[in-house]
């Protein structure tokens, strides 16, 4: 994947409530239309910004997601979350399906536990190609890329 270059189109979320994931969902499936992306693709992109949001809230206190479309062979949509939390415990078990929280909930039964450890697994999934890393205050970034298939 070819890196930073000026996008063809761009748009900022803050995600600082629960009506921010909501619309976090709505305008990146109509971002991700708007660039050509096709039903199916648009609801995958807005699935995995939509998971991005619910953990800058769940672990991540506030934080922004930006989605920009790239001209590039192929041409492909990125989101970039980014939040002003503590960042991850362990990049490593973080996209590992059923952790949670370091709780591995396949040996574990939690019943009351806040999280199914299930988010980042669909990024990865709805996503071709996901990042986690942590930014200059600490924060949790998280990269993912779509490639635009015609
Ligand atoms: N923004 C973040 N800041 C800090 N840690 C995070 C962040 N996002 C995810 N994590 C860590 O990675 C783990 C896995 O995240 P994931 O979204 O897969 O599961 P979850 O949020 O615990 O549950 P689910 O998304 O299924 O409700 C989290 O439990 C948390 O420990
Ligand atoms: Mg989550």
């Amino acid at each position: 994947m070819p890196g930073a270059s000026s996008s063809a189109a761009d748009l900022t979320i803050e995600i600082c409530s629960d009506l921010d994931v909501i619309t976090s969902q709505i305008k990146s499936r109509r971002f991700a239309g708007s660039v050509g992306f096709q039903k199916r693709a648009q609801w995958e992109v807005a699935i995995a910004v939509s998971e991005a949001a619910t953990n800058i809230l769940k672990h991540g206190v506030r934080g922004q997601i930006r989605l920009a479309f790239y001209i590039a062979n192929p041409p492909y949509l990125e989101f970039v979350a980014r939040d002003e939390g503590a960042g991850f415990t362990s990049i490593e078990r973080a996209l590992e399906d059923r952790v949670s929280e370091g709780v591995d909930l396949r040996r574990e039964h939690r019943p009351g536990h806040r999280g199914l450890g299930l988010g980042l697994g669909a990024i990865s999934r709805m996503m071709d190609d996901v990042e986690l890393g942590t930014g200059p205050n600490g924060g949790a970034i998280v990269r993912a890329r779509k490639r635009l298939r015609r």
